[in-house]
């Protein structure tokens, strides 16, 4: 029977594996958070592997010459060398259904609670001394929903699963996606922008939900960034490279973003020196008080959630390996 690799020791014991595949499978866990950590003599002979967090080389994968099979534990499979593993035939899988409702409440969630200017009272209400007991003129920041449009890059699972929680709010809402077919718009009721310049002269909230591709990466700089309405909020809890966040920096200390979430930065963990964006937030600098919202990676997180990556990636990985229907295969040629 196989050998199945874990990139990392995740959980206290292999019971939700074993229901799922069965007694047979060898089940090895990593014993650190990098591929490298794990043993020659383990790599050797694993046939399987499962990645949450670790990047997947070509210099990893020379170290695992029985591989068949990479299961990435997540949606995005940006850390993984696809071409290195269609040069061996090795089957990438992904697990595209554990967090889709998550993200997306995150993503309006967070653009709500910036409009509603929440952030600005949490800080405010407790600071030393507390704000007076009275509303703050926000300027441009709190803005009610009915008046604006809410942009998605991406009209995906979670981009579609915002869509409809956005339009529940009462946003206007607005998508652009070159790769969805025609009567994407009209299948849930919004409106389509046919590049990504219409998508963003309108887009009172920019909420993105693509993947990181080649295409992607970068592609909301300065000068597109400076086509959001003024006054605009700008939501990612795509990838971090997607955006440049110095643009991103300039456009907000200048007011003309009012404000930003962010789930994911262009390096995570950030390593120092961190972007200065980063740095004035956890300075608390007075220009962003209640306009910054930073989460680490943490979009997608609930104890439902969790179990569903766990489960999931088991089957995902079962079906691949061990019958022959495997699920969720990214195309080698895909983005
Ligand atoms: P999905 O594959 O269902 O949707 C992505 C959509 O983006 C597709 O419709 C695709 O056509 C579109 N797209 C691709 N290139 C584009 C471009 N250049 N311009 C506009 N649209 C483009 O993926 P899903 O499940 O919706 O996830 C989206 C992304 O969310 C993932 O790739 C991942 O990076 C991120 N994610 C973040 C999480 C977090 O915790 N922060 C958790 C899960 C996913």
């Amino acid at each position: 029977m196989p050998v199945i690799q874990y990139g990392e020791s995740l959980y206290p014991d292999d019971s939700v594996e074993r229901e799922v595949y069965g007694p047979g499978p060898e089940l090895r866990w990593g014993p650190g958070k990098t591929l490298a950590d794990i043993p020659d003599v383990d790599a050797a002979t694993a046939e399987g592997l499962l990645v949450l967090g670790q990047w997947v080389t070509a210099a990893d994968l020379a170290r695992f010459p029985r591989l068949r099979v990479v299961v990435r534990m997540g949606v995005g499979y940006d850390r993984i060398d696809r071409a290195a593993c269609a040069a061996r035939n090795i089957l990438v899988c992904n697990v595209p259904d554990y967090g889709t409702m998550e993200v997306a409440e995150h993503a309006v969630v967070a653009a709500l609670a910036l409009r509603r200017g929440l952030f600005l009272y949490h800080e405010t209400q407790r600071a030393d001394p507390p704000a007076p007991w009275r509303f703050i003129d926000a300027g441009k920041l709190v803005r009610r929903s009915e008046v604006q449009t809410f942009g998605i890059i991406g009209l995906g699972r979670i981009g579609t699963a915002a869509a409809l929680r956005a339009k529940a709010f009462g946003f206007r809402v607005v998508f652009y996606d070159p790769h969805r077919p025609n009567g994407s718009d009209r299948a849930i009721g919004v409106a389509r922008a046919r590049t990504l310049e219409e998508l963003l002269r309108q887009s009172d909230v920019l909420s993105v939900h693509a993947p990181l591709t080649p295409e992607t990466k970068g592609m909301l700089g300065m000068e597109q960034l400076a086509l959001l309405p003024d006054g605009a909020v700008v939501v990612n809890t795509a990838r971090g490279p997607i955006i440049d966040l110095a643009a991103l920096e300039t456009l907000l200390r200048e007011g003309r973003i009012a404000g930003a979430a962010l789930d994911v930065l262009p390096v995570e963990p950030p390593v120092e020196p961190v972007p200065d964006l980063l740095r004035a937030y956890r300075a608390r600098e007075k220009w962003l008080e209640g306009r910054l919202l930073i989460t680490p990676h943490s979009a997608f997180q609930t104890p439902q959630s969790w179990d569903d990556i766990r489960r999931k990636s088991a089957e995902t990985m079962a079906a691949a390996l061990l019958s022959n229907a495997p699920q969720n295969v990214i195309p080698p040629d895909s983005y």
